[in-house]
Order: C-alpha cells, then sequence, then structure tokens
C-alpha cells in the first residue's frame, strides 16, 4: 500500500459533534459531521469483527456463496475498514482481489456489516464511500459484489449479469452486481469472475434473471 492510501485509511473523518438539546441529527448530518470514524482494520479488531458478522449472517455464514468464493484468500490490502465511535467497534467491510477479463485491479466488496444498535445512521454508507475511495487511490478499477441492489445502487452498482459478467457459483443474478472505479460505463469487462489466485471454485454459472 502507497503511504498516501495509509494514511487515507488511518484518517479518520472529522471530529464527534454530539447532538444540541433534544433535536436527533438527521442520517446526512452525522455523515457530514462525522459522528463516527473510519478507519483501517487492526489485529485487535478481528474478534469483534467475527462476531459482528455471526449476528448479521450467521454463524453458518461460511456456506454462503461469496464466502465459498474467496474462502483461503487474504483481503486486498489496504482496503479493511472498521468504523469506530469513540473508539467502539460499530462496523466492518473488507474487499477481496479477483480476476476478470478487461480488469486490471478489480476487488469484491464484502461482506459489509454494522452494529445492528447503529443501523440507519449512515455508518454503511460511510464504510463503502471511503473504501471506493480508497481502492481508486489504490490504483482498483473495478468493482463486484454479491447484495441487495436497492441499497448498493445508491453507490453506482449496477446488475453485471447483463453486462456479459458470469460468478463461478450459483447466485441470484439480481443480486450480482458491478461498478467501475472511479463510475463509469460498464464496458471492456466480460466472462466469469475468477478468485486472484486462479483456483476454480465450481463450473456453475449464475443464473440469467427470470
Ligand atoms: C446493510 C447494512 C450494512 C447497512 O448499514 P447501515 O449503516 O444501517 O446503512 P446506512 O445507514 O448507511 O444506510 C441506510 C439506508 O440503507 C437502507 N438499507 C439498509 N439495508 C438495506 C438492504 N438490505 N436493502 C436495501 N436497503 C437497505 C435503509 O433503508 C436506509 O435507506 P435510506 O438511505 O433510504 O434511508 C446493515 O443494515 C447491516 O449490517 N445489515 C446486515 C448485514 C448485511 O446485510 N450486509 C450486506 C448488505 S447486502
Amino acid at each position: 500500500m502507497t503511504d498516501t492510501a495509509q494514511q487515507e485509511a488511518r484518517e479518520p473523518l472529522a471530529e464527534v459533534k454530539p447532538s444540541v438539546g433534544n433535536k436527533s441529527p438527521s442520517r446526512d448530518t452525522l455523515l457530514e459531521e462525522g459522528v463516527f470514524q473510519i478507519v483501517a482494520e487492526r489485529p485487535e479488531d478481528a474478534a469483534a469483527i467475527e462476531a459482528l458478522l455471526d449476528v448479521a449472517f450467521g454463524p453458518d455464514r461460511h456456506r454462503k456463496t461469496s464466502y465459498r468464493f474467496r474462502d483461503g484468500l487474504t483481503p486486498a490490502e489496504g482496503l479493511s475498514l472498521i468504523a469506530l465511535d469513540a473508539g467502539t467497534f460499530q462496523g466492518s467491510l473488507r474487499f477481496w482481489p479477483v480476476q476478470i477479463d478487461g480488469a486490471k485491479k478489480p476487488l469484491l466488496l464484502g461482506p459489509l456489516a454494522v452494529d445492528p444498535a447503529r443501523r440507519g445512521q449512515a455508518i454503511g454508507v460511510a464504510l463503502v464511500r471511503r473504501g471506493l475511495r480508497l481502492a481508486r487511490r489504490l490504483g482498483h478499477d473495478w468493482v463486484i459484489l454479491i447484495g441487495d441492489y436497492a441499497y448498493y445502487k445508491r453507490f453506482g452498482f449496477v446488475h453485471a449479469f447483463p453486462h456479459g459478467l458470469r460468478f463461478p457459483e450459483p447466485v441470484d443474478a439480481r443480486r450480482f452486481l458491478v461498478r467501475r472505479i472511479p463510475r463509469g460505463p460498464i464496458t471492456g469487462i466480460s466472462g466469469l469472475v475468477r478468485r486472484a489466485d486462479g483456483a476454480a471454485v465450481s463450473a456453475e454459472v449464475v443464473r440469467p434473471p427470470s
């Protein structure tokens, strides 16, 4: 990771500004004023992250498609982020290197999870935005993910299947999403998303939308 990217990952958002009176700040205010911090994941965060992922995705999450796809891989360097509020862990986001024909440094985004008690306060949005910004600085050119279109469309993600991309595990095509970094048209990439280490995952491909 470059020094700039490392610094960017560790750089917190603006200082906490507590809400005034009885009026709760809006989600946009929370994001703008930086009520929480987005920083690089540290080794000591591992247990809290695992516990949150158990809550968010269930203890059998390792059987899920995207988990099987990245099983045994190392997360993309400099792109494992956590959200902190007054030093307390609130959320996590990781990215993984993948290979796609036509892409130079594509990534798989996920898992993204926020403490259930802190959801709806723009922590998820802040994690994804910071992650995409850092990914750009680190020279990544594409991101794919398996997730809710209704959530990820706000960041510019679109359905990947109609653009000729395929995922090597059976997934609901409506959840298979892609975005260019920086944001732009989905052209010049196609075919099967492959693990960064080239290992085979499965012969099955994603179902076309029904
Ligand atoms: C999804 C998740 C990360 C969002 O984090 P968050 O900090 O609560 O989200 P934000 O506050 O940044 O954004 C809230 C917005 O996302 C929407 N949203 C939250 N989860 C959503 C989902 N699964 N699908 C569509 N929209 C969703 C909310 O309705 C809200 O919409 P609004 O901006 O129109 O009000 C969090 O709910 C979570 O950890 N969920 C369980 C794990 C998970 O499903 N992760 C991956 C998502 S595919």
